[in-house]
């Protein structure tokens, strides 16, 4: 569409709308009538961008200045800083956005016939034409300083995704790491948080202790110690020894009906929680998959796809619970399985 024949169309739109006297008449915006205010509008949409720029550059920075020590405290301030700059980053792209067609774009008020779903090919050309119309109102093309702003915000706001994800992932795509946990032959089972080592006398039938390996104080603060955690946390649960049923090539990983199953999820790595002591189902909150434990933690309903790993157990001279070694597979969802 041409701009005359755009102007044309907006005109008689114009005098459609004037005409209908349940329609108040058109108020123009200061901008519109206003060149110093058109300007001061654009030069806002300008500081917004420049706001969204600034909170990106500011994610950046904080992502590196406050890396995670390990601390619930620095955790937080990582967490805290990073998400703060993104969403100075993304109020800036927004609000530019949303000022920009308010107050610079054309305001004129159009009606339009009802017509056919299936636009026929002139109205298709009309669409293309009309949103040509559309980029040439929003003044890109004429306006450099606007449209160099837009660009910078829009290019640069990835960069608080892209930056930290290939940062976090990037020299370090030893996925064999995930195949293996902190637990080895003969460490014993404790308690979190308190890292109590647990007896199986202390362990009663239909209790359920969520359990960490046994480490030393000072792995305990090191920085990996989180993520070591978070992969190697089990439940120990007792039954029964009656009601479990072992298969041949498991037969010994548990002690006097005390069993120990890792606590992640084997679908998408939600932590396992509720245990029916009736039925010793184990229920993931997260889609609701249900593992046996009487029956080697199989899947018993729900979207996961194999049981929950378990860790072979025995106890030792003083009759704390041991690890007798690693869980034999990949603990978490399926997809680290399909690694091997
Ligand atoms: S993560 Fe457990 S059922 Fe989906």
């Amino acid at each position: 569409m041409s701009e005359n024949q755009h102007s044309t169309d907006v005109t008689s739109a114009d005098q459609n709308t004037f005409a209908d006297p349940g329609i108040p008449e058109h108020q123009h915006r200061r901008g519109d009538v206003d060149a110093a205010a058109s300007k001061r509008a654009e030069r806002q949409v300008v500081v917004l961008f420049a706001i969204s720029v600034i909170g990106t550059i500011a994610s950046l920075v904080a992502y590196f200045a406050f890396r995670p020590d390990g601390t619930t405290s620095g955790t937080r301030l990582s967490t805290l800083t990073l998400g703060l700059g993104m969403a100075f980053a993304l109020l800036g792209i927004g609000l530019a956005a949303v000022h920009w067609a308010k107050a610079i774009m054309n305001d004129t008020e159009v009606s339009e016939e009802r017509h056919q779903l299936s636009s026929p090919d002139d109205v298709r050309e009309a669409a293309v034409a009309s949103l040509k119309a559309g980029v040439d109102d929003s003044g890109i093309a004429r306006r450099g300083m606007l449209k160099g702003a837009a660009l910078s915000a829009l290019a640069l706001f990835p960069l608080t995704i892209a930056v930290p994800l290939v940062s976090s992932v990037g020299g370090d795509w030893n996925v064999s790491k995930l195949r293996h946990t902190r637990w080895e032959k003969g460490m014993r089972l404790a308690t979190d948080p308190t890292g109590r080592p647990i007896k199986a006398s202390d362990v009663t039938i239909g209790s359920v202790f969520h359990v960490i390996p046994d480490v030393s104080e000072k792995e305990r603060s090191s920085g990996e110690w989180l993520s070591e955690k978070a992969k190697a946390v089990v439940l120990l649960i007792r039954l029964d020894p009656r009601d479990l049923h072992e298969a041949d090539d498991r037969k010994g990983w548990s002690y006097d009906g005390i069993v120990a199953y890792s606590k992640i999820c084997t679908h998408v790595g939600c932590p396992v929680a509720l245990y029916e002591q009736q039925t010793h189902h184990l229920l993931c909150p997260c889609h609701q998959s249900t593992f046996d434990v009487a029956d080697g933690a199989k899947v018993v309903f729900g979207p996961a796809h194999r049981p929950l790993p378990q860790l072979p157990i025995t106890v030792d001279d003083d009759g704390y619970l041991v690890a007798q070694s690693d869980f034999h597979e990949p603990v978490g969802p399926s997809y680290w399985e399909r690694l091997k």
